[in-house]
């Protein structure tokens, strides 16, 4: 492994909004860079839209609109959506960019100049979804095997590239570097592929037909193909050929992308480089597709996942978290809420979230929150301490090898263990009988949590650094690199900062209702109650609160009715039916919650300000209150 590490992903087709898809290609590609940065290799991180060609000319037309004027309004909800799920890109690019369209013609002129381009006559079967000629042997029952339609005989004049010349060193390279191209299955994949010649490619469209494109630079009356075009992006992004970035970072590139465009990458792209005389890339790395319950996710089937709404429902680390454990690097995944939410209780608010809760409470109860030092070093402390040592070389080698789910796997392994610890030092038998041992269990307990989020870093950034602040540590986030925990005992936690937090709330069996489509209504669903649903924008409408009843005293002539003085960070006067459930003074200093923008009204003379909220039940009124203190006016979602 060399010193610098550059990760792409493929720049994303604006024809379409982003989804689950674009979401997990960028979020490993993150991950990849975030590892590098842990292990303070110099890092660059490329992602970007790819937005010339007929696709985005139809989706135009379709939409009634300049074509320029979708592509900025499109690639804008790729570049807007990135930071929302904390993707650390150093550079977008977008194809119709000056710097990009200059080095395609560059690129183009160094393959013209090897003697690879030629001009021809051509009649092939043509898939407009695809942009590209298809052969009979391609076609599945005579039809695209991706769009399913049959493909349009073309007869035109076009310029090609002699790919074929470069079959048999390309497969000498594949064999001569084994993980060019991984998982092994795709590298097989293009190795098959490469068993039957190699046909020439067709890289330009007569401006007769196409006009939104990169112009030739040896032909005016022609547009580059869209994938010639695309593919220079990883180049042209660093200033190709002599910018300081280029020359830095390229070769030692790895490519992300899916199944889906290996062809391209794994075939196109190393004879594109040949023949200009640039170096092939270093690692091609290639993931499985996601798919809805009922199979491939499409914009037909009509079961795209949004990735913003989910970030929405369940935050945005636990999706990252569930993206990146669920997925088997090279493998195609089922996606389901379901299974998110299983994720999310059982390993993120039981495992993770407990191990954290109850860890940091106990500093806090025993050493009032300043950590411990560690005494003599037992038998099951020295087990503890070397099954994490482990751990950092486990996570490593699966880091380097793409195997994210088990890098995951490896630190929950260790938090299971830490849990054993726990319950078999029985460190709350230990405050009442020892004291220099409990120091010793508390502070390898810490140690360890210390360790798990730096190694937590790239999957979930923001739970990362909260661990790290909960825990005292000098440093946070990116501030903390491999290095630094690869000695037990150095960085040292040092105070708690007190209350446990619950950092992944448990959601409930029925995933929550999911924000409303914006296209227009969806019916709406009932409620138990028969009542129409609303939609999680109706429901935000609400400005409900934690308030601090501070008085409480009957109304003259209302047998059901009190008035209550609520702090919710400002003093309310409410009135609350609850008189026959509870008296006045045993209200004082109870936290309720209540509906803090309830238009006012005035009931028996007093003027309410708010609605206390309070479940009905046969022997009266019971109100809702928070299961431990919670600042007055905190809001309730
Ligand atoms: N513009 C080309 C890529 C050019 S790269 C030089 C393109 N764009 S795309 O918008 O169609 O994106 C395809 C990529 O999006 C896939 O390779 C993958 O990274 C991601 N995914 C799209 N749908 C996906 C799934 N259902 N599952 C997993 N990833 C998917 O092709």
């Amino acid at each position: 492994m060399s010193g610098t590490f550059y990760v792409t992903t493929p720049i994303y087709y604006v024809n379409a909004e982003p989804h689950l898809g674009h979401a997990y290609t960028t979020i490993a590609a993150d991950v990849m860079a975030r590892y590098h940065r842990l292990c303070s290799r110099r890092t660059y991180f490329l992602t970007g839209t790819d937005e010339h060609g007929d696709k985005m000319v139809k989706c135009a037309e379709a939409a009634g609109r300049p074509v320029q004027e979708l592509v900025d309004q499109n690639s804008s909800l790729f570049r807007e959506l990135w930071p929302r799920l904390n993707i650390s890109n150093d550079d977008f690019i977008r194809t119709t960019e000056t710097r990009h369209r200059s080095v395609v013609k560059l690129v183009l002129s160094m393959v013209k100049n090897s003697g690879d381009i030629y001009f021809s006559e051509y009649e092939g079967l043509y898939c407009y979804g695809c942009e590209r000629f298809y052969t009979e042997r391609e076609l599945v029952e005579g039809l695209c095997p991706d769009h399913r339609k049959k493909p349009e005989v073309i007869r035109e004049s076009n310029y090609f590239f002699r790919m074929s010349k470069y079959q048999d060193w390309l497969i000498d390279h594949i064999h001569k570097h084994p993980d060019f191209i991984r998982p092994e299955r795709y590298r097989n994949e293009v190795l098959s592929f490469l068993k039957e010649p190699l046909e020439d490619l067709c890289i330009s469209r007569p401006k007769t037909r196409l006009t939104w494109g990169i112009t030739l630079p040896f032909d005016e009356n022609y547009v580059t193909y869209v994938w010639f075009d695309a593919l220079i992006n990883y180049i042209s992004a660093l200033g190709f050929p002599d910018g300081p970035l280029y020359r830095e970072l390229w070769p030692a590139v790895q490519h992300v992308i899916a199944k889906d465009i290996l062809k391209p990458h794994g075939i196109y792209w190393p004879c594109m480089l040949k023949s200009a005389g640039i170096e092939p890339y270093q690692h091609l790395n290639v993931h499985g597709y996601w798919g809805g319950s009922e199979g491939k996710m499409s914009k037909s089937l009509g079961n795209v996942v949004k990735p913003l709404d989910l970030v929405e429902i369940y935050g945005l680390d636990a999706f990252r978290y569930f993206l990146m454990r669920e997925m088997v690097f090279g493998l195609d995944s089922e996606f389901s809420e379901e299974a998110l939410v299983s994720r999310i209780n059982s390993d993120l608010a039981n495992d993770l979230g407990n191990l954290l809760a109850r860890s940091l409470a106990m500093v806090q109860k025993y050493f009032q929150g300043e950590l411990p030092n560690p005494g003599i070093e037992k038998e099951p402390d020295i087990e503890l301490r070397k099954e994490v040592m482990a751990l950092l070389d486990k996570y490593t080698g699966f880091m380097e090898e793409l195997g994210f789910h088990k890098s995951l796997m490896a630190i929950w392994e260790v938090m299971g263990m830490m849990n054993r610890y726990i319950v078999t030092q029985e460190p709350w038998v230990l405050a009442k009988t020892d004291k220099d041992r409990l120091s010793t269990v508390l502070n390898y307990v810490m140690e360890s949590l210390k360790v798990i989020s730096v190694l937590l870093w790239p999957f979930m950034p923001e739970t990362s650094r909260k661990i790290q602040t909960y825990l005292g540590l000098g440093k946070t986030g990116e501030e903390l690199k491999l290095e630094d925990v690869r000695q037990w005992g150095a960085e040292r936690p040092v105070r708690t900062a007190g209350q446990a937090p619950h950092l992944f709330p448990r959601i409930e069996k029925e995933p929550p209702e999911k924000p409303a489509e914006k296209k227009g209504p969806k019916p709406a669903a009932s409620a138990p109650s028969g009542k129409p649903a609303v939609s999680i924008e109706d429901f935000r409408k609400l400005d409900i609160r934690i308030g601090t009843i501070t008085g409480a005293e009957p109304i003259k002539g209302a047998k059901k009715l009190l008035k209550l003085s609520v702090d919710i960070g400002e003093e309310r006067t409410v009135v609350a039916g609850v008189a026959q459930s509870y008296p006045p003074e045993s209200l004082i200093g109870k936290q309720v919650v209540i509906l803090a923008n309830l238009q006012p009204a005035t009931l028996m003379g007093v003027e309410s300000q708010g609605m206390i909220l309070a479940a009905e039940d046969k022997n009266g009124s019971r109100l809702l209150i928070p299961d431990s203190p919670v600042k007055p006016g905190n809001k309730v979602k």
